[in-house]
């Protein structure tokens, strides 16, 4: 009954969430740089998440936030119940397309995923799932995922991870690329994971995310048979940043196996 209780207010606020974004549409936006010039946030980002922890706070004022923008605790552990929330994942299509974003949020308790919530507010698409009860969109069940291979796939990454850069030999990924059927990116590693979920895609690859940047979609993924894990098969710690590498069955483990293995991540 417990999830079902939280799940049921989480959906809720999502919803409430979306609303204010979507009215956001209208109004100008604040934009700020963070890490570097292309590292954008936006007063909306910053609102979204105030209102969920305040919303959280006044119904579970035991359970931890890891936000994003930094609301929330300072978390060192994932004891008890903890809330990882991205309130805007792509925000630079937010603010260039109004599209292709996400509200996303993980709730995972002592370290395991048990509910995954991600809202494609453009699109009016809610993907979510509690362990071991499915996993769905805006309500109806996704089907389990099923096992494929490189040369059948499309597999989402980034650009910048086949061309010469600083996280990864770019020379593993050119074969991946050269032997997959696809590649796509999306620019936004919530609405990406979702995708790996639908069958959209049959992979996604990225070098370095944040915990709420995956938390919610790892869950959404392996609710339906999914594998998600980082560069070196690895499970994920849900506490640092990490390269991450989610994909249907049997995928995984070709491309762990025939292209990523002896890379340094
Ligand atoms: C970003 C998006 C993007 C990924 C970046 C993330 P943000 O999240 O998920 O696709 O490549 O690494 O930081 O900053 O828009 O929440
Ligand atoms: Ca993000
Ligand atoms: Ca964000």
């Amino acid at each position: 009954m417990k999830w079902e209780d939280i799940d049921y207010h989480a959906k809720e606020w999502v919803k409430e969430a979306g609303d204010k974004i979507r009215l956001s549409f209208e109004k100008t936006l604040n934009i700020e740089t963070k890490s570097n010039p292309n590292d954008l946030v936006t007063n909306i980002d910053k609102e979204i998440e105030q209102f969920f922890i305040d919303k959280i706070r006044g119904v579970y004022p035991d359970h931890k936030i890891m936000g994003e923008e930094g609301f929330g605790d300072e978390l060192k552990s994932h004891e008890g119940i903890v809330w990882l929330i991205d309130p805007i994942d792509g925000t630079m299509n937010f603010i260039h397309q109004q599209r292709n974003f996400a509200i996303s949020i993980g709730i995972y308790e002592n370290g395991i995923g048990r509910i995954g919530l991600i809202y494609d507010v453009a699109h009016n698409e809610l993907y979510n799932a509690i362990r071991g009860k499915g996993a769905y969109l805006n309500g109806k069940p996704l089907p389990l995922l099923k096992e494929t291979t490189v040369k059948e796939s499309i597999i989402a990454l980034n650009a910048t991870w086949v061309m010469e850069n600083h996280r990864i030999d770019h020379t593993l990924m050119i074969p991946l690329v050269r032997d997959a059927r696809g590649t796509r990116s999306y620019g936004t590693a919530a609405l990406e994971m979702v995708f790996v979920a639908t069958g959209r895609v049959d992979a996604y690859l990225s070098m370095r995310l944040s915990p709420w940047d995956f938390a919610a979609g790892a869950v959404i993924v392996e609710e339906l048979g999914g594998i998600v894990t980082n560069l070196k098969g690895e499970k994920l710690d849900f506490l640092s940043m990490d390269t991450l590498f989610a994909a249907k069955p049997g995928l995984h483990q070709q491309i762990l196996n025939d292209y990523l293995k002896g890379g340094k991540y």
